[in-house]
């Protein structure tokens, strides 16, 4: 697992951009058409696309603000994940959101709110997909209620870490 000088967890590369979008089928047909993603899956308010094996290298989430929603930081496996978020406590920044599993990618997550207002995310265990991956749509991706993630664990997301997801605008 990859440590700092001082024997800390940390991340070992970039993991996926999450970006807030006023209009999704515009901006899926841009990524797919213009950048040359495929899409993987397409829950009720967000696309999913890649650029190789890993599920999701792009999120683009449905909202009423073009803006930043997170950037997620890879590690080799949950235990690391929860190792950097320790780390992430240690040095005085809270949990905005975790730790779960998410739905489509099925990948371990943890959401801190860095000093400037924007939201990272710990992850890992993204899904790894090929050709033969069948588009997921809308009607394949939804909670029981009360739940936001595979496993039920995770607690309601904070107020500051939702208002950090719509905050940074593109200028
Ligand atoms: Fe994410």
């Amino acid at each position: 697992m990859p440590l700092d000088a001082a024997g800390r967890q940390m991340p070992d590369r970039l993991a996926h951009v999450n970006i807030n979008t006023r209009d999704l089928d515009a901006d899926i047909r841009f990524f797919e058409e213009g950048l040359g993603f495929s899409l993987t899956d397409r829950s009720k308010m967000m696309g999913f696309l890649r650029t190789n094996s890993d599920h999701h290298a792009v999120v683009l989430a449905i909202a009423e603000v073009d803006t930043l929603n997170h950037v997620a930081f890879n590690h080799p496996g949950w235990e690391a994940v929860m190792k950097a978020s320790g780390r992430m406590c240690d040095a005085g920044f809270g949990i905005g959101w975790g730790p779960g599993r998410h739905g489509p990618g099925d990948n371990v997550f943890l959401y801190f709110v860095d000093p400037f207002g924007m939201v990272i995310e710990h992850t890992a265990e993204v899904l790894q997909v090929d050709e033969t991956y069948r588009v997921g749509g809308p009607e394949d991706w939804s909670w029981a209620p009360g739940r936001s993630d595979q496993w039920g664990i995770a607690p309601p997301k904070t107020e500051a870490c939702k208002t950090a997801q719509l905050a940074i605008p593109f200028l």
